[in-house]
């Protein structure tokens, strides 16, 4: 790896060359300049006493954002604050891997590669808590002024901003190191309607649904209307469903039959760059609500609230399947089984299913749990699944199979799907197969994801896949998510392992790997597909085109009407290209020059 070019050339400029009113650093790396955000070793970072006026708008929600561990230290960093709190320790190390308790946390990441995986929950609180890669301040949400009020102080004085929802993004987009960052998880509400009398064509059932909300808080409450509905929404129980799922653009068990999350979308309420409140819907900011529906998390607003239509509840099977060292240790065996079950993804999807498996680590476990048959029974699922059957028993594969049928949809998802669990250490990639793929390419690919489960001897792969075709239901929605989804079979996010103690070095060359080995082998097998901007590699080369394909450029027009100077910046979402975090993963700044 080459050798960074620093300069620490500490630059005010509040006129002149530099634009009027623009505030920062300036810096170079490798060669070029960049305008950097405000931090802490800056003249520009706000002082105690500003932040203190912030504390008092924000009606006290304010705090000093502390990594969770960070109770488990006498210190934090050079700081003579005593954070050590033997009880919240104690906790805290109980809940370490509860994926519930670091979403309540004010800043947590459940998968911590990108904090730097810092200031653990230690036995020994004289260990040094450092922050690593989490944020400065953190503004815990409860009202939507308090919300507007960090993004003004943030736009005003060049900070570099974050919004936090669940903090369960697998790539860490919601931490930020020396960031100001607004957590929005305490918009809860919920309130159902069974006729939307709002713009647009749709005229059923529909919710009104707080950014903060989760998954399986969400299902539980459809499920207690009467009478009981479904709303299209991730596998996962916690994930935050109204915040960056949406936005870019959410996939589920659902989708097959009713599209993406970003399909069912009627009305957004948000804060705008500008710190203004805005409706986006059919008739109100139609641009804005276009590229909300997938367009990219933290990119074009923050999200308050999202208005969304509901369906009646459905009967539902499922059929869970493994294949792992009870049944056989030889990987030839696996690898027969893998492509046999993988080469059927556009039957299932033809039939409206969604199909979530785990392959890996390497070809020694596979575990698909669940197939999920919407308003399939027992009977039904199974003759949908024959072919696989016939062809594993026809190969003389053993396997370990269950079907149940349910007579909803959430009793079948409470009972069949599993929680995961948090604070795993991976870089992940991924990439959609489309129909033809699959057809024309299906052992290619079968071939390629085995490979992405052990891309080195040492260094476990481990693949999850979620087998589903958001265009079957053809839902005639025009929004901003990739149209190559419509065509999809297959979508499977791969991850290369780490411990999380790498070196800067190791890190990024194990980055790297992820992106010119495990995602180019994706990549060569699979011509026509395309990427997911939510599951996806943030070094995805030519990503405009792999996460949006023929929508960038509209997306590229609304960003620089909504958000010119870059308030919110997330890792390759649409007018970011200036934009990078330089001097070893801290700085968030934009290229000037060269
Ligand atoms: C275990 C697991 C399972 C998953 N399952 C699925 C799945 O089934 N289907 C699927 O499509 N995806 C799934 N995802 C991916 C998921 O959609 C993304 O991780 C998503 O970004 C999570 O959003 P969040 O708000 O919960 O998380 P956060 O980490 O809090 O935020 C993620 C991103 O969204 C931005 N953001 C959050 N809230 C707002 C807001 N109110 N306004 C503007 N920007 C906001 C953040 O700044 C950040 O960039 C899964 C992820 C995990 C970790
Ligand atoms: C500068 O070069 C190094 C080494 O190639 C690289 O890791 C780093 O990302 C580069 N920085 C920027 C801002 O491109
Ligand atoms: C903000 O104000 C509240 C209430 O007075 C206080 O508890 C909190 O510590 C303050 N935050 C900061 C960062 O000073
Ligand atoms: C902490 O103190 C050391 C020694 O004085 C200094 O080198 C380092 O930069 C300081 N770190 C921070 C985060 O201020
Ligand atoms: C991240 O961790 C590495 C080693 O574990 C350390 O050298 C580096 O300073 C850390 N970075 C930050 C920003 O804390
Ligand atoms: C392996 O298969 C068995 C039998 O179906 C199952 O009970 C077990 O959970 C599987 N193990 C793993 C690690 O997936
Ligand atoms: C596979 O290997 C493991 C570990 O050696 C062993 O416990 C298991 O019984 C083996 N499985 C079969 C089917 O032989
Ligand atoms: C499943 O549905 C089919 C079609 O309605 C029906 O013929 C069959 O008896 C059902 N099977 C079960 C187990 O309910
Ligand atoms: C998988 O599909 C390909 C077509 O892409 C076909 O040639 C091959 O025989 C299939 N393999 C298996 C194991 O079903
Ligand atoms: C979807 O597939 C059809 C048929 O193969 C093709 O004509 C179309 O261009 C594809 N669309 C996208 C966006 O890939």
């Amino acid at each position: 790896m080459g050798r960074f070019v620093l300069f620490a050339s500490l630059l005010l400029a509040t006129n002149g060359v530099l634009g009027a009113g623009w505030i920062g650093e300036v810096k170079k790396e490798n060669g070029s300049e960049y305008r950097c955000k405000c931090y802490s070793d800056n003249a520009c970072w706000p002082t105690n006493s500003d932040w203190n006026k912030l504390n008092t708008t924000v009606d006290g929600q304010l705090q000093l954002a502390l990594p969770p561990g960070a109770v488990c230290h006498k210190q934090l960093g050079n700081s003579t604050v005593n954070v050590y709190d033997a009880a919240k320790c104690a906790d805290t190390q109980a809940n370490w891997l509860n994926e519930q308790w670091l979403t309540d946390h004010p800043i947590a990441e459940l998968w911590p590669f990108a904090t730097n995986n810092t200031c653990l929950p230690t036995d020994d609180p004289s260990t040094p808590c450092t922050r690593g890669f989490y944020g400065t301040y953190v503004i815990v949400a409860k009202t939507k002024n308090q919300i507007k009020a960090g993004v003004d102080f943030a736009r005003e004085r060049n900070l570099r901003l974050i919004i936090r929802n669940t903090g369960h993004d697998f790539m860490g987009r919601s931490t930020g190191w020396g960031s100001l960052i607004i957590n929005t998880h305490s918009f809860k509400d919920v309130k159902f309607v069974q006729k939307y009398d709002g713009p647009g064509d749709w005229t059923g059932s529909a919710a009104t649904v707080g950014a903060a909300v989760q998954g399986r808080e969400l299902f539980r409450q459809a499920f207690a209307q009467s009478p009981k509905v479904v709303i299209v929404g991730g596998e996962c129980p916690t994930v935050g469903w109204g915040g960056g799922y949406i936005q870019g653009g959410g996939h589920g068990p659902l989708t097959g039959i009713y599209g993406m999350g970003a399909d069912n979308v009627l009305s957004f309420d948000a804060i705008t760059a500008k710190g203004e409140y805005v409706t986006a819907n059919a008739e109100e900011n139609p641009d804005l609500f276009w590229a909300l529906k997938g367009g990219g998390p933290s990119t074009f607003a923050v999200v308050t609230a999202i208005t969304v239509k509901t369906f009646p509840e459905i009967p539902t099977a499922g059929t869970i399947l493994n294949i792992n060292s009870t049944h056989t240790n030889d990987s030839a065996v696996m690898t027969k089984a893998f492509h046999i079950f993988h080469n059927l993804s556009n039957h299932y999807s033809n039939h409206g299913m969604f199909v979530y498996f785990e392959l890996g680590p390497g070809p020694t476990r596979l575990h698909i749990a669940p197939f999920v048959g919407p308003n399939m029974n027992e009977t039904q699922l199974n003759a949908v699944l024959k072919p696989l059957y016939d062809q594993l028993n026809a190969a003389k594969i053993p396997y370990d199979t269950h079907t149940r049928s349910f007579p909803t949809f959430f009793e079948f998802y409470i009972d069949m799907f599993e929680d995961e669990q948090p604070n795993q250490q991976s870089i992940v990639g991924g990439r959609i197969f489309t129909q033809s793929d699959i057809a024309q390419n299906g052992d290619k690919i079968a071939d390629a994801l085995i490979f992405a489960s052990m891309p080195e001897p040492t260094q476990l792969g481990f693949n999850v896949g979620h087998i589903v075709n958001p265009g079957h239901g053809n839902p005639v929605v025009d929004n901003a998510i990739n149209p190559t989804w419509r065509n999809a079979s297959s979508f499977v996010i791969t991850n290369v392992l780490m411990t999380g103690t790498e070196s800067w070095a190791v890190k990024k060359e194990r980055e790297s790997f992820n992106t010119n080995v495990v995602g180019k082998a994706l990549r060569d097998v699979s011509p026509a597909g395309a990427s997911y901007v939510n599951e996806g590699d943030l070094n995805e080369p030519n990503w405009q085109h792999a996460y949006w394909g023929s929508n960038y450029a509209r997306l590229l027009e609304i960003r620089s009407k909504y958000d010119p100077n870059g308030v919110f910046y997330t890792q390759t979402t649409p007018g970011t290209e200036a934009w990078s975090v330089i001097d070893y993963g801290t700085k968030l700044c934009k290229k000037v020059s060269a």
